[in-house]
């Protein structure tokens, strides 16, 4: 009798054609519909799997795997990967993979779009202009700051804080600065044109700072209130990394008392839910984190995931070498 094929499950729906490639070696639990998985049935449909392929949706720790047995690898769907518990996957043998690279250029248009909407006031702009408010042009309407010339600043400068930078110095002409755990090679620097700085002269000096560093216990609440009064009042913040890097209430305060001229953000700390303070200023862009919701990159994105779970479990052509494997002890690159 042919051995039972093994079982994966597909946390959410992401590309019929994609996930089916999963079919040809494993019986596939794919979720049709968008799901919002309490933590007790994400560790129901791990229990019995070979594998799966999850999202930043699914929080996967010690209590997730406890009884996943025969749990072997966990692919996400996210350069980020804070909702694995990673040393706690590696310490019970499962390879955990995410997707780097294929979203990097994506993401960076939509870093550099809510720095532009919120330097030039373009999402309240059209708000106002909806609610009728539009009766003339006048000369002070709507004065915003400019971007080009500016001193961009990037907070983690891995690979999608560097493809920001390079749209900044290349397109924008801008000044960039930024701050990173370890000073970049020399090469990297100058095809940025970045100068790398300490995190206060990086506040200080940054009329546009873009946060693009991974979150972990570390990391969060790094721009609090104390960093954002080193900021220019001019200055603009924006944020497509994770919501927990920045303090939301302290922003809010900023934003509401003149403090900082205007913020963009596509992550919130408690998504989707979002602060009903932010919600209520009007110097603020929101977008409903989609930094790498193009077609072709989340369709990149897909494939990846699928291709390093396929390999994870030992079949097709890269059978036990996944293309993107997090490394022990990797702080989340992006
Ligand atoms: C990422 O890739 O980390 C995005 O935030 C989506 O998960």
């Amino acid at each position: 009798m042919a051995e039972p094929r093994p079982r994966v499950w597909v946390s959410q729906p992401l590309f019929d054609d994609i996930v089916g490639r999963l079919g040809e070696y494993f019986d596939v639990d794919a979720t049709a519909e968008v799901t919002a998985w309490t933590p007790v049935q994400v560790a129901e449909k791990l229990r019995g799997v070979a594998g799966a392929v999850v999202t930043l949706n699914e929080r996967i720790g010690p209590a997730e795997i406890a009884q996943a047995h025969g749990l072997r690898a966990v692919a996400n769907v996210g350069v980020g990967y804070d909702n694995l518990d990673v040393e706690a996957l590696h310490a019970r043998g499962i390879v955990a993979t995410n997707t780097p690279d294929v979203l990097t250029e994506t993401t960076a248009d939509l870093g550099f779009a809510l720095l532009l909407a919120a330097a030039r006031r373009i999402t309240e702009g059209e708000r106002w202009l909806r609610e009728g408010r539009w009766r003339q042009w006048s000369f002070d309407t709507l004065l915003g700051h400019d971007v080009h010339g500016a001193t961009l600043g990037i907070l983690g400068m891995g690979r999608i804080g560097q493809a920001i930078a390079r749209r900044g110095a290349h397109g924008f002409g801008m000044r960039v600065l930024y701050h990173n755990r370890s000073r970049l090679p020399a090469g990297i620097e100058s095809n940025c044109r970045a100068a790398y700085v300490d995190f206060d002269t990086l506040l200080r000096e940054s009329d546009h700072l873009v946060l693009v560093l991974p979150y972990s216990p570390q990391t969060r609440h790094v721009i609090d209130a104390a960093a954002l009064a080193k900021m220019k009042p001019t200055a603009t913040l924006t944020n497509v990394a994770r919501g927990g890097l920045v303090d939301e209430d302290a922003l809010a305060d900023a934003l509401a008392g003149g403090r900082l001229a205007a913020a963009a953000l596509d992550v919130f700390e408690g998504e989707p839910r979002v602060n009903p303070r932010l919600l209520a200023l009007r110097n603020i862009v929101l977008s409903p984190h989609v930094g790498s919701a193009s077609h072709a990159t989340r369709r990149a994105m897909a494939a990846l995931a699928v291709d390093n779970l396929v390999a994870a479990l030992g079949h097709g052509p890269r059978a036990g070498d996944p293309p993107t494997p997090i490394a022990a002890k990797a702080t989340a690159k992006r």
